[in-house]
């Protein structure tokens, strides 16, 4: 199993591995369980327990746990490059996924659009939309969260931005929630072929859009980027494509899942909910707090650039490392309590965003719509209750429901 893209592992293989992860370490890491699924965390804390630099064998790869290991690693870009993501079936790279200088120029080209103060201009047309989207379920007294609202939300944002029809929504979600398993350490062939297969079909889409921008710009996100070409050595007609593809994606799920996590941890904290309704003003450390105590990505992955040594466990050049920041979220060194959801906390702040030259660059996007979307949601519903217990999606890095139903009294 030279290669960190791997087939499921056979049940048989999978016992051995793990127990020879238990013997070497006192702890194994399955993250295959549907227990790990179902409460990440509990595998987390034994981990940074027991070992908090460890040696996986169902996935070749080192798991770090502890808050300043994972912040270490991911600060330090000259010794940890997130370009050797093994990615041998991906015709494409994203900048998330190149060092400088690549990384710096492509970045740099589309960080206007994300800087806080262009994110606040779009502040009106958000309220717009979810007000919307709450419009339409108006008189329903059951609602599943995620597909009347979570899901739509940042879609149809992000497709604004770009200038592509938000009308093509649907074909949006699984084209994108296709390419975002690429992000996971664990896939079958299937998989592999659904990522290939979308990234095709969206280049061809963009593909399409690109020429009638040609003949037409607009003001919009794709016309800019096709200017930047156009201008000569600023970006491949590849890096073009590249980009969009990650501004589509990126936001998608993410921010679907903090909308997802966020409300069921407010749902199974009912003091919290009800702290948050009586004191707005905790509004803004409320999402931190959320996006701190579920968060939305759980893992960013990094490879050893030379022999390195992280809490005495000598990792070797090349090797890939999970950099767990829904561990380091929880880590009780840094976090007082750090299991219970507590909206009024001040600490140190949650690694969710990342750390470092790729930090979320839609971070303030994100918060943005975060923010509406939480205040629209109390404002609106007079009551929130959970109607079932939901499922977990059987992912590991990123980390959200697939449907939450809801009861709510309007
Ligand atoms: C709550 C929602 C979100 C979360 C939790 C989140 C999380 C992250 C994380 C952890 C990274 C760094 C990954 C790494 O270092 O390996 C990242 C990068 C990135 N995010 Fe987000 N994200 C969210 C929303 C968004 C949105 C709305 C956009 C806008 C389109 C966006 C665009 C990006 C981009 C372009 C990068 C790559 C940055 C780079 O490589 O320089 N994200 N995000």
């Amino acid at each position: 199993m030279s290669n960190f893209v791997l087939n499921v592992v056979k049940p048989v293989a999978k016992r051995i591995l793990l127990a020879w992860e238990h013997l070497e370490s006192g702890v194994s890491y399955d993250l295959t369980s549907s227990a790990f699924i179902e409460d990440p965390y509990r595998t987390y804390e034994q981990l940074r327990r027991k070992d908090p630099v460890h040696r996986m064998r169902l996935v070749e790869a080192w798991a770090l746990t502890r808050y300043e290991d994972v912040q270490d690693v991911l600060i330090d870009h000259k010794r940890f490059t997130n370009a050797e993501r093994n990615y041998d079936y991906m015709q494409y790279r994203t900048f998330l996924d190149l060092d400088p200088p690549d990384h710096t120029r492509l970045r740099g080209l589309v960080s206007k659009a994300f800087t806080p103060r262009a994110v606040r201009e779009l502040g009106p047309r958000i309220e717009g939309l979810v007000d919307e989207l709450l419009d339409a379920v108006a008189g329903k007294d059951r609602i599943d969260l995620i597909s009347e609202f979570a899901f739509p939300l940042p879609v149809i944002v992000i497709a604004e931005m770009l200038g592509v029809p938000a009308e093509d929504r649907a074909r949006f979600r699984e084209w994108s929630d296709d390419i975002a398993l690429s992000v996971n350490p664990l896939l079958n062939s299937e998989q592999i072929e659904r990522v290939q297969q979308a990234t095709e079909e969206l280049f061809d889409y963009f593909e399409g859009i690109i020429e009638q921008r040609r003949q037409a710009p607009q003001n919009d996100m794709i016309s800019a980027l096709l200017a930047a070409e156009e201008e000569g050595d600023r970006l491949t007609h590849e890096e073009l494509l590249s980009t969009l593809m990650l501004l589509l994606v990126a936001g998608n799920e993410t921010t679907r899942n903090l909308i997802g996590n966020g409300m069921l941890a407010l749902l199974k904290s009912p003091a919290q909910l009800q702290r948050l309704r009586d004191h707005p003003e905790l509004l803004d450390s409320a999402i931190n707090e959320l996006l701190r105590y579920d968060s939305p990505v759980q893992i960013d992955s990094r490879n050893a650039i030379d022999d390195v040594e992280i809490g005495g466990k000598r990792i070797s050049a090349g090797q890939r490392i999970l950099a767990i920041v829904g561990a380091a979220n929880r880590d009780p060194q840094v976090f007082a309590n750090p299991d219970e959801l507590d909206i009024g906390r001040d600490e140190v702040s949650h690694l969710s965003f990342g750390r470092g030259i790729h930090y979320c660059l839609g971070s303030p996007l994100a918060i943005l719509e975060g923010r509406i979307a939480f205040t629209s949601l109390l404002e609106r519903f007079s009551s929130i209750r959970l109607a079932r217990d939901p499922v977990f999606k059987e992912q590991i890095v990123l980390r959200g429901v697939e449907e939450l139903w809801v009861e709510v009294e309007h």
